[in-house]
């Protein structure tokens, strides 16, 4: 699964992780992956794997990579606790991401070093390679639609210096940063990315690192691109699946009142997050990289 980010580091070119709570939204994002011949990271946080089920989500996922015939990772979204991170890889889960932003730096380094530790343990044992990916950086929002503006602080940013520090730490594989991202759609204006940081931070951590972008929703498409030239090789985006999704319903609901049938009630929703999830792919360039040795 590495060889697969790795790739994409070294091509300048990023995957898209796209969350996922309902079998209908992994089918959209699949079949999007599938027409543009694209490998993709899906993911669910804590809230979403509950609901759809971590052993289920795992299984749908399985199912999709045979059948698809694609390179697809499953990624837990901010795990907060060690707890978590158990349970996902246990129920077949691919890579990682432990958050502990909201910790103090010394105890954030502390926790993702044993998560760090479990991770590699875990793959040594089972002979599978899981992805961990750590965070550093204040980063604002949640994956929803906000009306009031959004202000990003200079103390939000993540510090080059703390990004190696970080990383030589830890030794995670991945690392989310904040360079003025943050989650969700904002309706008073869009994110603008400190490109500037991000080149910082890049500088200090060369490729021993996979650099990672969450809060992708809403950011102008130009500063994403800029920002994969930069080094970024994954970009979470939930928030523009999770409007699209909704519109569909939307757009059904008021084109069909009477309609009952669950997989023609959806099918608008499918179509409207695989529109979506097709855009990303053009953007972030991971079109047509599906074989790993070339
Ligand atoms: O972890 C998930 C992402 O960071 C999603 O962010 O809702 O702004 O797309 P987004
Ligand atoms: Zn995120």
């Amino acid at each position: 699964m590495k060889e697969i980010l790795k790739k994409a580091q070294k091509e300048h070119y990023a995957l898209g992780a796209f969350n996922f709570s309902t079998a209908e939204i992994l089918k959209a994002t699949v079949l999007a992956a599938k027409e543009l011949s694209s490998p993709i990271i899906v993911a669910t946080s804590e809230g979403e794997g509950g609901f759809i089920g971590f052993r289920e989500a795992a299984a749908l996922v399985g199912v999709w990579r045979e059948a698809a015939k694609l390179p697809i990772i499953l990624n837990l979204d901010h795990g907060k606790n060690l707890d978590i991170i158990k349970k996902a890889v246990a129920a077949g889960y691919d890579a990682v991401h432990f958050d502990g932003s909201g910790l103090s730096y010394k105890e954030n380094i502390e926790q993702t070093s044993k998560a760090v530790k479990y991770i590699r343990e875990y793959s040594k044992t089972f002979d599978r390679d899981v992805i961990i990916e750590g965070e550093i950086g204040y980063l604002r929002g949640a994956s929803s639609l906000h009306q009031e503006k959004l202000e990003i602080k200079e103390s939000d940013l993540t510090s080059p210096e703390q990004a190696l520090d970080f990383i030589e730490q830890t030794g995670v594989d991945s690392l989310a940063i904040v360079i003025g991202n943050a989650h969700g759609v904002f309706a008073a204006g869009e994110e603008k990315l400190h490109l500037d940081r991000l080149a910082a931070i890049k500088k200090e951590v060369g490729d021993k690192v996979f650099l990672v972008l969450h809060g992708g929703s809403g950011i102008p498409a130009e500063d994403v691109k800029k920002a994969i030239e930069l080094g970024i090789v994954k970009v979470n985006i939930n928030t523009e699946l999770r409007l699209a999704y909704k519109a569909g319903l939307e757009k059904e609901f008021a084109a069909s009142p009477s309609e009952t049938t669950p997989y023609k009630m959806l099918q608008p929703s499918i179509d409207e997050v695989k529109k979506v999830v097709m855009e990303k792919i053009k953007l972030f360039g991971s079109e047509n990289k599906i074989n790993i040795n070339n």
